[in-house]
Order: C-alpha cells, then structure tokens, then sequence
C-alpha cells in the first residue's frame, strides 16, 4: 500500500532509491517517483504513472545526488497520473515530500489554511506539502512547519520530507504506516520495510507512531511530534537473506513461492521442535499459561490469513477443546459481538502490518485483553503491538498472491494448537503426532509441486478461457474452497467463488450453465459422500467438473489425488493445486502474475 524509500549522504542515492522502490513495487505499482538532490544546488524530480520500469526508463545517467526520496503507490486518493504520484511538491518548489498512508482530514485543512492555494493533484498528501511549505513562508524552520503541519494531522502517514533549503537533511514521520531508518556507514535511509535497504545496511531503527525524526549523514535524532521529547533507541539487526527476496531464475514469484511451500513446513518444524528426540514443540510457556485461561480464541485477520483462521480455528476446537471463531478484520473492530469472559486474541498477519487488522489489536489493547501475533515479518507493527508473536519463518513473499504465508499460517496454528492441547491434557492433542504429520505435509507438497505440468494442462482444459468458476466443499474442505476462489480470482480474474458444498442447490446452482467449472475438495470422510451427491447435482446441469481427493477417499474417476495426511491438515495439500490452477490460468491469459491489477500486497488503509 505505497512504499517509501528516502537516502541521506550516499553517492549512489539515485540507484539506491530505484533499487528500493523494486523492492518495494509489491506495495503498489500504479505511478512512481523520485525527487534527488546533490547538496550543490541541483535537484530533480521524475514521476511516472504505471510501474517501477517506467520510471527507470525516464531516469537519466546526470540524475545524480547525494541526497533523495522515492515512492511508488497504490492509488488512494486520485487516479493513477503523473500528477497525483509522490513526490508531492509545494507550489513554491521548496518542499518534496513522500507518503504511504492516509489524511482523513485533508478537506478540513484545505479549507482551514490552504484556501489561497491553487492545487496540482487530487492527493491528500499534497495538501500536506503545501501546509509546510505556508507555515515555513510564515516564518517557521522546515524542521517546525513539519512538526506544525504533522500536530494538525488525522489518518495514517510515513512520509520523507525533502527541504531544498536544507539539503543536508531529511525529515521522517510516522502514525500507524510502517516506517523504519537503517544506519549505514556515513549515510543513513529509509524504508516501509527492511527488505528494500537490506544491500546498503543490516542495522535498523523503529520508528513509533506519533515520532517524527532529523536525519543527516551521520545522525538519526527521534523525538515525539506532540511535545518534541526526544526519544533513544538503539538499532538492531534484521537477519534476512538478500537473495531470498529474488526471483532467481522463476518467471515469477508467485511460483517460487509455491515451490517453497515444502521447505518451510520443514522450517517450521526445526524452528518449533525442541531439540531433544520427544516430537515435543516449543511455544513460549507464557503464551500456553494465558491462552490456557482462555475460554474462547478469537482469530482475527483479512483475506488470505483469514481463510487460514478459518482452517486454525477448526485446529484449536479439535485439538485443545476450547471454542474458536476466525473473524474479519475489517468487520470485527466496528461490529465488535460480544465477548466472552475470557477472550484470547490471535492475529493472523503475513506482513504485521494491514491496517484493518491493526485497528482491531488497538481496540483490543485498550480494552487489557491477551493478545497474539503470528506474523512473517518480525518487529513489524502488529508483532510489536500484540503481547506475544509467533513466527511463520515463510521466507519474504513477494508475489501480491499469498500462497506459502498461507500453508505456514495453517502450520503453525496446529503447532500452537497440538502444544495447548497437550498442556490441557486433551487426548486428541496428546495422540497427535504432529512432527510425523507436517514432515508427511512436506513430502505431500513435494510431490504435488512436481506434478506442476499436470495441474497446468487442467488450468488450461477447465479455466483459462472461462469467464467463471466454482470450489465446493464441506468443512475444511469449504475453507479452502474459499481460498482456492479468492486465488483464482485476483491472480486470474475470473470470477470464481467458493461455496459450501451443501449450500448450492439453495441459490448458487442457477449459476451452473454447459461447461461451468465446478472444482470439489474431497477430503473428509463423513462427508465425502455428500459432496459427490452435489457433483452429480451439477454435472446434470452440464458442469465441468474435477475432483481434488485424498487418496483415501479415491476412485478411479477422481482427477487430483492427494497424498494422504491427517484429515486436519488437508487443507496444506489440497491448496496446492488450486495454487498453480490460479498461477497458470493468469500465465495463460498473458497477465502479470505477481502484480495483479489494483491490488498491493500488506494493505495499510482501512
Ligand atoms: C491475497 C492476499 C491478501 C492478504 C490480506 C492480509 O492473496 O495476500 O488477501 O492475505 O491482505 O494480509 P496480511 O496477512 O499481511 O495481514
């Protein structure tokens, strides 16, 4: 949802800034920009509606500096146009600034301070340029109208405000958009995440809401907006792997990150196991002692990671007997039903960082109740917020598409689950071999990743040239259905849903035309019967229809078999498929398959 780049003292800042915003397109990719300045006097600045690539090819070799910021945006307020990219500037050509968020209140201060100005774009970032730049022209530093115009501000904001005037410096803020400063040697920087500075330095600074900071070559002075109270806080190391976050020699991520999927249950299991030969796993005992004081787990999360909340809930009820319940982010903080006595929170978040699952997490912290986070980035916003964070250990995913994030999601919920099992004695937790079962999953995975070539022909026989399409199933099963639609929809954006079997013949089976592509998840035993009865159903009324099954259940008509895991973890294999049938569908239709129209991966507005 927009990603920010700034650079202070480095020679190179024009490749350091670009390089980021690569890093950074995932965030959003519909304009792109950067503002450079060599400290002698000259300046530029590039905007360009479209991807990172049209920038770079509007960069000339003489755009060079030491000093600059960058953004690259998914559209909140205004259309994509060279206009409305960032870096947003002042009319009177002194302010440059970059922002990932949104001012709810940029009407009002329009209409407050900035009536007399004529205005270029239709973002509310550049009332927010213009507010500093009248508020210098009235008298005050650049340091101070920032700190003026940030005290008057409402929304979500990190921004990187370039001063012409001051070029030896830039100033950084933040309220509840992701934002961190890097140390480098002689220089500093700035990003929305660690991934896009990780060449030019591995020692990083948080940055929290409401702070705003000073940064030169050699300092990074933090002080709070609201009263100026300076603020220490020593860097710490992000351990990340630099080519992980490369393509290497896939077309594209989202089939990287796919082929991935065995390795991180693998991950997930040395990073879980305890090192002894007891198949035990190790959840901190503070986390099991307060969610064993639980009487009801709610999992809140968006999108992908809620139809993995789904999945964990049924985890939690099996395993540890205790009722559990997955819920929309972003309907749950302001439909809030009631409690229970005694709620334990769980949030599901790849990134740590979507804004609708934030604003929950606040809620809940003002109201004193348990938190957790299981999260892929560590130190990110909702791992800090939450009491407690568990890891997914995916490796960065990159593709917009959420595929590994979501297998890890599952897995690590049932390791969580199979340990507050066993510390409340359950039966069904203490007989289930968990270590055995996910190194099953890993094989599983395997196995169907290498029958990538198969399930290509089937995208190609069943979905790529259909306008429409269907995923069936009952209990998990209809949890993947759900996941297998939203993949197969904003990867290839055919219109596909995901229905409980059962619930067709009530509404949905009017759908069902000559060749409809109906694809079911057969996976449970009690009712797999069931859902055979709803293909015949739809295969009378022309449907085409594929059957994805484990192996146990069988026959010699079914066209996916999966290898046979424990009836809870299905839903790490059956996705697979449906995985790569979104993946080729979307190849098939010429589409780029990591950055899909309109989207942005880690989704920081409301
Ligand atoms: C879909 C997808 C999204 C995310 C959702 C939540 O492929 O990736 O639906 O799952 O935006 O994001 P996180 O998990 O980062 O909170």
């Amino acid at each position: 949802m927009c990603g920010i780049v700034g650079v202070i003292g480095n020679p190179k800042t024009t490749d350091i800034l670009l390089k980021g915003l690569e890093k950074l397109e995932y965030r959003g990719y519909d304009s792109a920009g950067i503002y450079v300045n060599d400290e002698q006097g000259n300046d530029f600045l590039i905007k360009r509606k479209g991807k990172i690539s049209e920038l770079e090819a509007a960069v000339t070799p003489d755009v060079q500096g030491l000093m600059g910021i960058g953004h690259t945006r998914w559209a909140t307020h205004g259309v994509p146009s060279d206009q409305n990219a960032h870096p947003q500037v002042s009319n009177d050509g002194r302010f440059y600034l970059v922002h990932n968020g949104v001012i709810e209140n940029y009407q009002a201060l329009k209409d407050d301070y900035l009536n007399d100005v004529d205005f270029v774009s239709d973002t509310d970032t550049e009332v927010v340029v213009q507010l500093v730049a009248k508020f210098a022209r009235e008298g005050l530093s650049g340091h101070d109208a920032f700190q003026k115009a940030l005290r008057l501000l409402q929304g979500s904001f990190a921004f990187i405000l370039a001063d012409r005037q001051e070029a030896d410096r830039l100033y950084v803020a933040k309220n509840k958009s992701p934002l961190l400063i890097g140390a480098g040697k002689g220089f500093n920087v700035v990003c929305s995440d660690a991934l896009a500075m990780i060449d030019e330095t591995n020692q990083f600074v948080e940055i929290h809401d409401g702070e705003m900071v000073t940064l030169t070559a050699d300092q990074i002075k933090i002080e709070t907006i609201a009263a100026g109270t300076p603020v220490e806080r020593a860097p710490y190391t992000v351990e990340m792997d630099p080519d992980a976050a490369s393509k290497g020699t896939y077309p594209y991520y989202m089939l990287k990150e796919i082929d991935e999927e065995p390795a991180v249950m693998r991950r997930i299991l040395s990073n879980y196991q305890t090192d002894d030969q007891s198949h035990e796993f190790k959840i901190d005992t503070e986390i099991l002692d307060a969610m064993q004081q639980a009487d009801k787990l709610y999992i809140v999360a968006a999108g992908t990671s809620y139809h993995a909340g789904l999945v964990g809930a049924t985890l939690f009820e099996k395993l540890t007997d205790t009722p559990a319940e997955a819920y929309l982010a972003s309907e749950f903080g302001y439909h809030m039903p009631l409690l229970t006595k005694h709620p334990f929170f769980i949030f599901l978040t790849q990134s740590g960082e979507t804004a609708d699952s934030r604003q929950v997490l606040v809620k809940i912290n003002q109201m004193h109740l348990p938190t957790l986070t299981i999260t892929n980035v560590p130190n990110s916003t909702l791992s800090r917020e939450a009491d407690y964070t568990l890891l997914l250990y995916a490796g960065p995913e990159i593709a917009v598409a959420s595929t590994k994030a979501y297998t890890a999601q599952i897995a690590v919920q049932a390791v969580l689950a199979k340990e507050l099992g066993e510390a409340k004695h359950v039966q069904a937790a203490q007989a289930f071999d968990l270590q055995q079962q996910l190194s099953l999953v890993a094989a599983g995975q395997q196995q169907l990743v290498d029958e990538k070539d198969h399930f290509k022909e089937l995208a190609h026989d069943y979905l790529a040239d259909q306008p429409s399409a269907f995923y069936i199933g009952r209990g998990l099963d209809y949890d993947v259905s759900l996941e297998a639609a939203l993949k197969l929809k904003e990867v290839s954006y055919i219109l596909a849903e995901g229905f409980a079997a059962g619930e067709l013949k009530h509404g949905t089976i009017a759908l069902i035309q000559d060749n409809t592509p109906v694809i079911a998840f057969l996976t449970d035993p009690t009712t797999v019967g069931l859902t055979r009865g709803n293909i015949k159903e739809v295969q009378a009324r022309g449907a085409h229809t594929m059957t994805i099954v484990s192996q146990a259940l069988a026959t010699a008509d079914d066209q996916i078999i999966l290898p046979d895991v424990d009836d809870l973890l299905t839903p790490l294999l059956s996705i697979i498929p449906a995985q790569l049938f979104a993946y080729y569908a979307s190849l098939e239709k010429g589409l780029d398959v990591d950055k899909p129209r309109n989207l942005a991966k880690s989704v920081t507005v409301e």
